[in-house]
């Protein structure tokens, strides 16, 4: 009989990828194939090893249970790494997503149910009038016959437009509009987060540069703006007592859950949790949007198939109701198929909270872990053919494969804090995809190999150039 291996492994245990005496592992760190980077290292130290990021051990783990566990056992085992709470609160953000323990799980109660199902059914008219409006700008490319078009900005104005109509019932036409303010003072914040989260000093503390004084700027733009749109929301709220019954949009339902008698949101909290709103659903969206374009652009018969399910479904240029996305089934399975291969979140940042043992493995209290997602999706043992771009194996009846095994893919996370934005995400792409198949070819302007993974938080692409060809 096999008794099973108790022995404890320690971190000292681990090895270590060689790097610089001083900085360690820390300037591989600082490339934007950083996730990469850490799946090249699994190749090579195994499922389990540890960086140096200055004089700082960091714990990588790309073992699909370990990482399960840790998703599962917070709040009360695991954080988020702490740096990303001190960046955000630096930054004014005070979110569902930084916070932890009980003041965590009071946010998220009203945060989930306003992004649940049925309330993501009532904002289908908001993503369809949005989605008419990007198709209308690319009708314009087309039209035009442009030839090389970076999509990932009008992605990101459609992502925009639809979470702020959502977050305050604001209307914003960003994709028509570029001088658009709130765009411009969004983007620097992702970038800028990433940057601060790996900076071994903070030297915008110390010595702020150009980029770090325009991002202060920025972020008294947004507060403005959005402090605005809170007293306003509680004008509204004042003068039509009812909408407290059926709020119209996400500022007014937390304006509601702050008047209750044990509440955590407070004007601070309030205005984090629409930035928060605005921050994971724009680049996430977006990002993964511009990769599903990226392998469509290369597979021409696959347009054509989510074209002809988009026909089957509905009549016009857009879906008419959020009913006849369940029938997209194609078009759902390439969004996944993308999403496997090319995660826009392949790594997260956690913190242990206590001294924990997880599959044999000692994480003493206040280890950083870095948990690297991304690699159990490339694995043959969990999905064969692994490399390749073959959205069929999301369809039970025509997976051509022996090995699928989706549980390993976390791309929204996992456990208690699993991204409660996923459906509307995916209604929103699945809206979009169908919509530009249904009435573009689309051919890829560069050379695959040309169009670069860059780690900003979120991982988007690089150099990503389409052509859309209008079809009869
Ligand atoms: C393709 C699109 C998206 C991806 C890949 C994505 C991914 C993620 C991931 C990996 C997390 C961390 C989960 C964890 O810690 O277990 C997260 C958290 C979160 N996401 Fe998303 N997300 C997407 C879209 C959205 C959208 C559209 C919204 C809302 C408009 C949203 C709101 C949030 C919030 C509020 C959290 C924090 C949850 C918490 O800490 O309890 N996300 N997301």
């Amino acid at each position: 009989m096999n008794t099973p291996d108790t022995t404890l492994i320690s971190l000292k245990d681990l090895k270590t990828p060689k790097g610089s005496f001083l900085s360690g592992n820390l300037n591989d760190f600082k490339k934007k194939n950083k996730h990469r980077i850490l799946e090249e290292w699994v190749k090579e130290y195994g499922e389990l090893f540890t960086i140096k990021l200055g004089p700082i051990k960091a714990l990588v783990s790309a073992n699909p249970d370990i990482n399960n566990t840790i998703l599962k056992q917070r709040p009360e085992k695991f954080r988020r790494l702490s740096k990303i709470n001190e960046v955000f609160i630096e930054m004014g953000f005070h979110t569902v997503f930084n916070a932890e323990g009980e003041h965590w799980k009071k946010q998220r109660k009203p945060v989930a149910e306003a992004l649940n199902v049925r309330k993501v059914k009532g904002y289908y008219p908001i993503i369809k009038e949005k989605t008419s409006n990007l198709i209308s700008k690319i009708n314009g490319y087309s039209n035009s016959n442009k030839d090389s078009i970076e999509i990932i900005n009008d992605f990101i104005a459609f992502t925009i437009d639809v979470t702020t109509e959502i977050a305050f019932g604001y209307k914003l036409n960003t994709i028509h509009n570029k001088e658009d303010s709130f765009q411009n003072h969004l983007e620097l914040i992702f970038p800028m987060i990433n940057e601060r989260i790996t900076a071994p000093i903070p030297m915008w503390r110390i010595l702020p540069n150009k980029r770090d004084k325009k991002l202060k700027e920025s972020l008294k733009s947004i507060e403005v703006i959005i402090y605005q749109f809170i007293k306003e929301a509680k004008q509204r709220l004042i003068e039509n007592p009812e909408l407290k019954e059926n709020p119209s949009n996400f500022l007014e339902a937390l304006l509601v859950e702050s008047e209750k008698e044990d509440t955590v949101f407070d004007e601070k909290t309030l205005y984090g949790n629409v930035i928060a709103m605005l921050l994971a659903g724009e680049d996430t969206t977006s990002n993964t949007l511009s990769w599903t374009l990226y392998y469509l652009a290369q597979h021409p018969k696959i347009v054509d198939k989510i074209r002809k399910e988009s026909i089957n479904c509905y009549s016009g240029n857009v879906a008419d109701e959020h009913n006849q996305l369940v029938n997209l089934k194609y078009t759902n399975a390439v969004i996944q198929e993308a999403i496997r291969l090319k995660p826009t979140t392949p790594i997260l940042f956690f913190q242990a909270n206590e001294d924990t043992v997880i599959n044999n493995l000692s994480i003493p209290k206040d280890t950083r872990i870095i948990l690297q997602n991304s690699h159990a999706s490339m694995q043959d043992n969990n999905f064969s053919n692994a490399k390749q771009f073959n959205p069929n194996r999301w369809i039970t009846s025509e997976c051509p494969y022996k090995n699928h095994n989706p549980k390993v893919i976390k791309a929204f996370g996992g456990g208690s804090r699993l991204c409660p934005g996923m459906y509307l995400s995916m209604i929103e792409m699945t809206t979009v995809i169908s919509s530009i198949c249904k009435q573009f070819d689309l051919n890829l302007s560069v050379n695959p190999s040309k169009v670069e993974e860059n780690f900003a938080f979120t991982v988007f692409p690089e150099n990503l150039l389409v052509k859309f060809t209008k079809v009869n």
